[in-house]
Order: structure tokens, then C-alpha cells, then sequence
């Protein structure tokens, strides 16, 4: 049987180079896979890991491909021997994290191109061949980022709210294409994933924070009180190894549950699945589903996005979340000098709206820390 010919972007680092290696060395032996990078110089790292991981001779194969780059698309793709792809898998990414007035407009068109308009210009390439033989699925790599605001992330979180739209609205239409094929174009999916330990927060479009001297000392402030919270999020980050596994006991697009979130936030969890499944459980599911996900963490955030149209919930939530302790520190650092919450108050919690006793769900509890 032919094997199945998967192409993915962004494979000098992190999710796509363990996703290249995972697959071309599956026991399956039932994956030829294009390996894509910007630039072919940065492949050592991907060619060592495909070595040590006993990758059959045949079974990866790298190709130079700049998804900001049509012409490099269309280049990469006629050096396809096979003439298909059945897996397109749009893993390239750029971030983009401190306050918004810190970014060029070049770092900021920079991320939109790599993550926005470099997806569709994959799918402008792949897809249409796709659609004419009534088979193939595409993967994203998306984010936790793309189904909810954070601050200091917002260009980020605009380029994963796209591809969510951009999606969503592809898988609408594609299941019209699908026919009685072992990898139908009935399929896009969106791989979201929480922190992943990655090359990618060294790799930020401008550096960590951009240029903060363009902010004023009360967004700094803000700043750096989020970045200690954040690299908090990001000690406990997922292994990309663990992102892309493929877990023993079958299906589902809730992955993994790892016991994070407060019952009575997730009152319809299914069975504990392990480990995350993800991309290969996607690439393998007869009828994929939209969304798959690396963690529950964020879940209960997520929900209430879609609870409460009006976005109160969430803001309020997602505020607390972020610069709660903020707040417990204001009474010691107040003292001592230090700006604390009561000074932010004007543009901080006062300014969303609430009277302190009308907040949204002011005592749930989002998640509970693991035991
Ligand atoms: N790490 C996380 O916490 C996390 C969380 C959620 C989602 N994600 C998503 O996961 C995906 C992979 O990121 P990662 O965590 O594995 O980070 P990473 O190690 O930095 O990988 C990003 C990859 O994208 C490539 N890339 C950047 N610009 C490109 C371009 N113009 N053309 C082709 N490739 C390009 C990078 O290549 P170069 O080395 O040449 O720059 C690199 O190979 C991204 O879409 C990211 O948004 C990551």
C-alpha cells in the first residue's frame, strides 16, 4: 500500500521537528514525510534527532520552504516526488509578547504573515489538489492563544483567532469533497496547544517585551508582573514529544485530562485518556474532529467565552487570573513604596466596569493546582 505522504512547516525546532522524526520513524513504516524548514542550513538539529530516533532510510526527506514565500511554496511542493500530499500540516509559527505599543508594525506584520496569511498561502497551494482527488486532511498548529485574549500576547492571539476562523470555515465546506477515501479532505483540524517547551519563546518576533521603552512605567509594571506569572506557565509546559505521541487507548478530541480543573467546570469530562494524543490521533480518526486539545487547563476559560456572549465573564476571569496576586501584594508593597494595584486602579480592574461584589463568578475557582 502507498504510504502516506505528509508535509509539514517549520521542522528546524520544537513541535514540527518532533512531529517529522515521530511519524517517519512510526513502526508503521507507513509515513513518508517532507520535513519543511525556512532554511535548510538550520536542519542538523532535526537530521540528528531523525538518526537517533532510527528513522528508515526513505522515511524523511527535508525540503526548504519559507511559508512567507509563495514562490518557495510552489518550489517545495513541485519537488513532492510523489505527486500528493495526504497530510498538510501547518505547524509554522512566529511569536509576538509584550505590550502592544512595543512592536514595530514590520514585528507585527512579520507574525501575521508567518502565522495568518503563511497558513492560506499552504492552503491556496495544497488544498485544491486535494479537493480534485476527494482525499487529504490538514492539521494547524494552533493555540491556546486562539481561543482566548491574553494580555501581552494580542497580536499572537490575533493570528490563532484567525486561523480558528479560518478553519471553522474551511470545515464547513470540505466535507462536500469527501468521497469513500482513506484520508478525506472532509478534514481540518486544529491542534491547540497550551505551553509546549519549544525553541519558541527564544524565537519571539523583537525579543521578549519588544521595545518597552515605548511603553509607560505603569504598562512596564504590568508587564513585568505578567512575565513572572507567564514563565511560571512556561516551567510547567508540556515536552513537544508529549504534544505529538500517540496514546495506546484510542480517540479523543479532548486529549489529554489531566485532573487541572475544578469539577464542577468540566461536568461532562470523558474518560481519562494518556497521554495527549493530538496530531496523531487526528491524522488517523476516521471523522476528525475541528479541535483537539494538549491540555484541559484552559478549558474552563475557554467555556466561558461561549457561556456569556457579552465577554464580561471572561475578561473578569482572565483578569483575576493574570494580576490577582497583583492585588494581594498591593497592601505589603504599598508600604514600602512600590506601585501597587491601588495606583493601576484608574486603567486596571475599576475601569472593566464591575462593583467588586458584581464580578462574574468572583469565587469559582478556574483550576486547581495539580496535587
Ligand atoms: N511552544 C508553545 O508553547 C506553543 C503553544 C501553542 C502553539 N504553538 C504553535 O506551535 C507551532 C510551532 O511552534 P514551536 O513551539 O514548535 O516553536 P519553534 O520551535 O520556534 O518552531 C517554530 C517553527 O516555525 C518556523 N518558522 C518561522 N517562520 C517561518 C517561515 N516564514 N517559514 C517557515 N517556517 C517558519 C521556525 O523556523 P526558524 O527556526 O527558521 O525560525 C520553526 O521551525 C507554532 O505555530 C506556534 O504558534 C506553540
Amino acid at each position: 500500500m502507498d504510504r502516506t505522504v505528509v508535509l509539514i512547516t517549520g521542522c528546524s525546532s520544537g513541535i514540527g521537528l518532533h512531529l517529522a522524526v515521530r511519524l517517519a520513524s512510526d513502526p508503521s513504516q507507513s509515513f513518508k514525510v517532507y520535513a519543511t524548514l525556512r532554511d535548510l542550513k538550520t536542519q542538523g538539529p532535526l537530521l540528528e534527532a531523525a538518526r537517533a530516533r532510527g528513522c528508515p532510510p526513505g522515511s524523511l526527506e527535508t525540503l526548504e520552504l519559507d511559508v512567507r514565500d509563495s514562490e518557495s511554496v510552489a518550489a517545495a511542493q513541485a519537488s513532492v516526488t510523489e505527486g500528493r500530499v495526504d497530510v498538510l500540516v501547518c505547524n509554522a509559527g512566529r511569536g509576538l509578547f509584550g505590550p502592544l505599543e512595543a512592536h514595530g508594525l514590520d514585528a507585527v506584520c512579520a507574525v501575521l504573515d508567518v502565522n495568518v496569511v503563511g497558513t492560506v498561502r499552504m492552503l491556496q497551494a495544497f488544498l485544491p489538489d486535494m479537493k480534485r482527488r476527494h482525499s487529504g486532511r490538514v492539521l494547524v498548529t494552533a493555540s491556546v492563544g486562539g481561543l482566548m485574549g491574553l494580555p501581552f500576547h494580542e497580536v499572537y492571539c490575533a493570528s490563532k483567532f484567525a486561523l480558528e476562523g479560518l478553519c471553522e470555515s474551511l470545515a464547513i465546506l470540505l466535507p462536500l469533497f469527501g468521497v469513500h477515501h482513506r484520508c478525506r479532505p472532509r478534514s481540518v483540524s486544529l491542534i491547540e496547544c497550551g505551553a509546549v517547551h519549544t525553541a519558541f519563546h527564544e524565537k519571539l518576533e523583537g525579543g521578549a517585551g519588544g521595545a518597552l521603552e515605548r511603553a509607560d512605567t505603569q504598562t512596564r509594571h504590568l508587564f513585568t508582573h505578567y512575565q513572572r506569572g507567564y514563565e511560571q506557565v512556561l516551567s510547567e509546559a508540556q515536552d513537544p514529544e508529549e504534544v505529538t505521541e500517540v496514546g495506546a487507548n484510542g480517540a479523543s478530541p479532548l486529549g489529554v485530562v489531566s485532573g487541572w480543573v475544578h469539577p464542577q467546570w468540566f461536568p461532562q469530562r470523558p474518560a481519562l485518556l494518556f497521554p495527549p494524543q493530538l496530531f496523531l490521533t487526528a491524522l488517523r480518526a476516521p471523522r476528525p474532529a475541528l479541535r483537539y486539545f494538549s491540555t484541559d487547563r484552559f478549558l474552563p476559560l475557554a467555556r466561558l467565552r461561549t457561556e456569556d456572549l457579552s465577554g464580561s465573564s471572561y475578561v473578569a476571569a482572565m483578569h483575576r487570573e493574570a494580576f490577582a496576586d497583583l492585588q494581594a501584594q498591593e497592601g505589603t508593597e504599598a508600604g514600602a513604596g512600590v506601585l501597587g494595584v491601588r495606583d493601576l486602579q484608574p486603567s486596571g480592574i475599576s475601569e472593566l466596569g464591575w462593583p467588586a461584589s458584581d464580578k462574574p463568578d468572583q469565587n469559582k475557582p478556574c483550576h486547581q493546582p495539580k496535587n
